[in-house]
């Protein structure tokens, strides 16, 4: 496990995936009923981008950075929560940002197979009792949560760091397997955009298993052709909620705006497979 998501938090790929996470987690609570949220490789819930790592990198100066330079309404939300959490300081990670919006009848179980990030992780949530976090393989951890109980509801994250070479694989076994273990939740799994050809092998593999209504939610920063560097990011929606797919469009569209480096930047959300 070399993958430490210090280097890259609040880059391209974090915002687009961060922003579209906020969207589903409201739409969550749009209903009284409570919602069980799983992030299954949640990282360290919270980034120090003064730290040695992002400095080194600097990659949020093109993610988070450009999106507080140039602040557009469509993404108020996103801005206002970033920045309540510590931004640009700081860069929330998924797991901060949904407990963040958790309320009293809802909860989270976060998973983190790195041991340091696990530590961390314990020690931000230790007070919240809504919020449970394990160390443990996030992908072996569905079995033993899904369905969630008492919770009817809610959303599994995927967001693997594409260190194995199957990962595309796992993460379809995954998304299959949460639809039939919990058939009303709604899944996100995030995935690398360098070259086209894994990703459509990715959605023609998860057609020909016959999971049904699938979008796939796009951002790529130019063609991706050359597969050593990340093009684009891609958050793969399972089950979405109602409308969202016209709210990404808007959100998508927004972002591709604002995150334009080299004039090639466009979004994408399109159904691959309907309900
Ligand atoms: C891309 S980062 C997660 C970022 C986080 N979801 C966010 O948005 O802030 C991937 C994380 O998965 C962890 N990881 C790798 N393999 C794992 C596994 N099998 N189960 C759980 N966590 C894993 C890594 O240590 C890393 O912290």
């Amino acid at each position: 496990m070399n993958y430490r998501h210090a280097y890259h938090a609040g880059n391209f790929a974090d915002v687009m995936k961060h922003v579209l996470l906020l969207e589903l987690m409201s739409s969550l609570q749009r209903k009284e009923g409570g919602a069980c949220v799983i992030d299954t490789h949640a990282g360290c819930g919270e980034y120090d981008l003064r730290a040695e790592e992002a400095e080194k990198t600097q990659e949020w100066r093109q993610g988070l950075g450009r999106v507080l330079e140039q602040p557009d309404a469509v993404l108020q939300s996103y801005i206002d929560r970033v920045t309540a959490l510590g931004a640009p300081a700081r860069y929330p990670g998924s797991p901060r940002l949904i407990a963040s919006m958790l309320r009293p009848q809802d909860r989270l179980i976060a998973c983190e197979l790195h041991t340091d990030d696990a530590q961390i992780l314990r020690r931000l949530f230790h007070r919240d009792d809504r919020v449970a976090v394990h160390h443990r393989d996030g992908y072996a951890s569905l079995r033993a949560f899904l369905p969630p109980r008492p919770q009817k509801r809610g959303l599994v994250l995927i967001d693997p760091p594409f260190e194995q070479p199957d990962e595309f694989a796992r993460l379809a076994d995954a998304i299959a397997e949460i639809r039939t273990r919990f058939p009303s939740g709604i899944v996100a799994a995030w995935y690398p955009i360098k070259h086209r050809t894994p990703v459509r092998a990715f959605h023609d593999d998860l057609k020909a298993r016959g999971v049904r209504s699938l979008l796939a939610c796009e951002l790529t920063l130019r063609p991706p052709l050359d597969p050593t560097r990340l093009n684009g990011s891609g958050l793969l929606i399972a089950n979405p909620p109602f409308g969202f797919d016209n709210r990404a469009r808007e959100l998508l569209a927004v972002l591709a705006r604002i995150l334009d480096i080299e004039g090639q930047t466009t979004a994408q959300v399109e159904w691959l497979v309907g309900e």
